[in-house]
Parts: C-alpha cells; structure tokens; sequence
C-alpha cells in the first residue's frame, strides 16, 4: 500500500455520470474519494465501484445550493481524513427552454447550482488547501459556454461564468501552488444529454469532426490529468473534451 496514492479527492455529483466516471478512475490510482450527491443509492453504488476499482470511498450527503449542508459535507471529510487535496466540482444541471419561455425560478434554480456550487464549494474547501499550500481544482464547464447555443441561455451562462470564476481564482491563489483549472465537455453521452431533444442532440452531433458523442470516460481522463503532479505547471486553462466541436 504504501506507494499507492493516498490523495483525497471531493466530487460533487457523484452519482452517476461524469462524476462517478471521474471516481472509478481516480480509484484506480488507490485514491481516498469523498463522493457528495443528493441520491444516496445512487452514491452507494459509486462508493461500491469505487472500491472494486482499489479506492476508498467516502460517501456524503451534499446539496451545493447549501451552505450548511457544503459545510457539513467537507467537515465530514476533514473528520475522516483530515485534509482535501483535490477537488472536482462537477455538480450540475439544466433546465432548457428559449429565454422567451425561461421562468425565473428556473434561471435561479441552475445559476444556483451550476455557479453558486462551484462558489459554495470552492469557498469550503480552499482554505484548507491554502493551509497546506498544496492543491488542485476542476471545474466542470461546457463547449456550450464557450459558443452558446440556442435553449441554453442560462445554462451557456452559468458555464461561461465558471471560467470567468476559475481564471480569477487561479490567479488568487497560484501563488500557494494551488492550480485551479476547467474541464468543458462537448455533447457527453450521460443523463443530461439523453434528456435533450432529439433534434437538438442530432444538430450537434453532426458537428462533431470526431464523429460520435463523448463518453464520461473520455471527461474523467482530462479531471484526472489536470489533478495530477504531471499537470502542476497549468492552472487558469479550459480544457476541451468535445471531439473537435469547438476549437
Ligand atoms: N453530459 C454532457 O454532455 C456535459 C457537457 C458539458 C458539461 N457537462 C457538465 O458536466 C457535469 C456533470 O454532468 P453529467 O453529464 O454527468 O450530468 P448528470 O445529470 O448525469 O450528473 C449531474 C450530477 O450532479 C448532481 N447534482 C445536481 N444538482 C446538485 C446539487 N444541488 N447538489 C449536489 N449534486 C447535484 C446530480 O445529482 C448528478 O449526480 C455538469 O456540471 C454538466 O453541466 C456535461
């Protein structure tokens, strides 16, 4: 065990998709995995895939529109291990429609996790990375914050304003060696997108010079690139996994 990689990761929405992907790898390194969701079945199967791939995993009860419940989350980390080396705030949603028909609540509803997660998050867990002056973050953004598209007004706006966050972050607390990087995913073959309408889905996947949509797989190899010592020289920067649709 001992040269195995004893690191502690927090992922946000870890119960299926990108992030559970983003855990199964990072366990296959032997990494200790805080996994933060609202589904705790859901969870408990991450957490059980987690530990046939060789990691640890820690399952917790996280909502990141709350700060009491961000707090209770990372104290439980901070409890069982005792620092957060890495963190991935992959926690998100989307709720669709052309601004004409866009409710407020809505609007609210994904700036309030996709955004103020990312904020909520972060806040809770850099100081203990300031503290050992060591540290990696990834956000996730999209290919759809980058060129917008239409329908997704709010939601191109809450992922466009998490590099906005990331970059000046970065700059923040670089000088801690903490890095603090994005992930923007192009069409991804999770829950998400399979809630796409058809037409919508198909548009953008005849854009695609790769071909064919994105695994979660081929999202959790970039997080888990840019969380490594490799990748300690690049923070600030957005990384595409996208298949070529926007570059
Ligand atoms: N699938 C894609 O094509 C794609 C493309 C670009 C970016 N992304 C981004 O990647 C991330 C992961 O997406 P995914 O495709 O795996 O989607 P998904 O819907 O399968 O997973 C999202 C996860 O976030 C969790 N979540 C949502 N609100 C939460 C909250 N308030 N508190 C805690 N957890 C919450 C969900 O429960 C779920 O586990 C998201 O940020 C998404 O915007 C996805």
């Amino acid at each position: 065990m001992g040269s195995r990689n004893d690191k502690v990761t927090l992922i946000t929405g870890a119960s299926r998709g990108i992030g559970r992907a983003t855990a199964c790898l990072l366990a296959a390194d032997g990494g200790r995995l805080a996994l933060g969701g609202r589904n705790m079945d859901s969870l408990a199967e991450t957490a059980r895939r987690v530990q046939e791939a060789g990691g640890e995993p820690l399952v917790l009860a996280l909502d990141v529109t709350s700060d009491e419940s961000v707090a209770a989350a990372v104290a439980a980390v901070m409890e069982k291990w005792g620092r957060i080396d890495h963190l991935v705030n992959n926690a998100g949603m989307t709720r669709d429609s052309l601004l004409m028909r866009t409710r407020s609540e809505d609007f609210a509803a994904v700036m309030d996790t996709n955004l103020g997660g990312v904020y909520r998050v972060s806040k809770a867990v850099v100081p203990r990375m300031l503290k050992a002056r060591t540290g990696r973050m990834v956000n996730l953004s999209s290919v759809i914050g980058e060129t917008g598209n239409p329908g997704q007004t709010t939601y191109a706006a809450s992922k466009a304003a998490i590099i906005g966050f990331t970059r000046s972050l970065a700059r923040e607390i670089a000088s801690r060696g903490i890095t603090v990087n994005c992930v923007a995913p192009g069409l991804i073959e999770t829950e998400m997108t399979t809630a796409m309408p058809v037409a919508a889905r198909d548009d953008l996947l005849s854009r695609i010079p790769l071909g064919r949509p994105g695994s979660p797989d081929d999202v959790a190899g970039a997080i888990r690139f840019l969380l490594s010592e490799q990748a300690g020289y690049i923070t600030g920067s957005v990384i595409r996994v996208n298949g070529g649709l926007y570059m």
